[in-house]
């Protein structure tokens, strides 16, 4: 049936998106199992296997291009380059950080979640186990309005008129981290109010598709090189705008590039070139947040909020789901 849809040009969407949405659910369960427990790594892992063990009952062949750089050689760890799925249907990349902000769900702090994006083979950008530099912005804004090379107080002063308010209505959210010192108090210099958020920056990004929501109105910083790529399948989606650019500042960095066949890694990427083609994104909150609630334990069932975002058609749906406790195996 995939197949018969991919050979007919059609969305995958239809046929894909809900077994999606249950891979990020069960990644969800197993690191909530682990929350709180100050173990960074075994809720990850347990949040891959997890995802893993359901990614093999999909009839699909896919192969993780962004994936967990972590876990070595370890057996279900969803590292770049494994593949995937029981086979059979198209050819289908996958960009996956099981557990996004890991310290937040061994912590047990807000904004922990699973999450996952499909696309065709070829359509995420391949990227080294680097930062990048970003900038996001909502949808609704003319293309162009911001740019990564331009002063934050004039991408502030832009968003602002654009928006018709003062600069002093704009909020920024940036990971908190001491290489932000500068970029935060240019931010406040130009008036605008800064969200500062201790990990997780895939969802950062995507509060901006929400301002009305979350409260903010563009992410600028640097963090993951993998974070980047998921969160532009995100914001491509609802029609948001994104751009990264590769930190690339020693010749290990560069050599590591060149291995995955990056030309230019000092140019800069629009969101289209990060995650391309008919992009499903689904991510479960593991752990409370402004995007998702976290997973809920009972005494019988456990609940889980999942987002599903789809490019073909634009549509953001969010699943609430109640699985009974017993039937639920990690
Ligand atoms: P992990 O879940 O892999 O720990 O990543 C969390 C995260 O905050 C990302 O969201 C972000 O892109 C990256 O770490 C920032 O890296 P650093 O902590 O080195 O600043």
């Amino acid at each position: 049936m995939i197949q018969k849809a991919f050979a007919e040009d059609q969305s995958i969407e239809r046929f894909l998106a809900l077994a999606l949405a249950r891979v990020t659910e069960r990644g969800a369960v197993a690191a909530a199992r682990l929350r709180g427990r100050g173990d960074e790594m075994a809720a990850d892992r347990a949040a891959a296997r997890a995802m893993r063990a359901e990614l093999d009952r999909l009839p699909i062949q896919a192969t993780v291009v962004i994936g967990e750089n972590d876990h070595g050689s370890l057996p279900s760890s969803l590292g770049p380059g494994e593949t995937v799925g029981a086979g059979g249907g198209a050819r289908l990349d996958l960009a996956v950080a099981a557990l996004e902000g890991s310290t937040l769900c061994a912590k047990d702090m807000p904004g922990a979640i699973s999450v996952i994006a499909m696309a065709k083979e070829g359509s995420f950008l391949r990227v080294p186990d680097v930062y990048m530099d970003k900038i996001a912005i909502g949808p609704g804004y003319p293309p162009g309005l911001v740019d990564l090379d331009r002063e934050p107080s004039q991408n502030i002063e832009a968003l602002a008129r654009e928006k018709n308010v003062a600069s002093s209505e704009i909020t920024v959210c940036v990971l908190d981290r001491p290489r932000h010192a500068d970029l935060i108090a240019k931010c406040r210099e130009a008036g605008a109010s800064v969200r500062l958020i201790s990990d997780g920056d895939v969802a950062g990004a995507i509060f901006t598709a929400q301002p009305q929501k979350t409260g903010v109105d563009i992410y600028l910083g640097r963090g993951g090189a993998r974070e980047g790529v998921l969160a532009a399948g995100a914001l491509r989606c609802v029609g948001g705008q994104m751009q990264g650019r590769l930190v690339i500042d020693n010749s290990e960095k560069l050599a590591s590039a060149a291995r995955i066949g990056i030309e230019d890694p000092f140019r800069k990427y629009d969101m289209a070139e990060l995650a391309s083609g008919d992009v499903i994104l689904c991510a479960t909150g593991v752990t409370e947040g402004p995007l998702l609630d976290g997973v809920v334990f009972e005494k019988a069932t456990i609940s889980t909020e999942t987002v599903v975002y789809h490019s073909f058609t634009g549509t953001v749906r969010r699943i609430r789901a109640e699985h009974r406790a017993d039937r639920l195996q990690d």
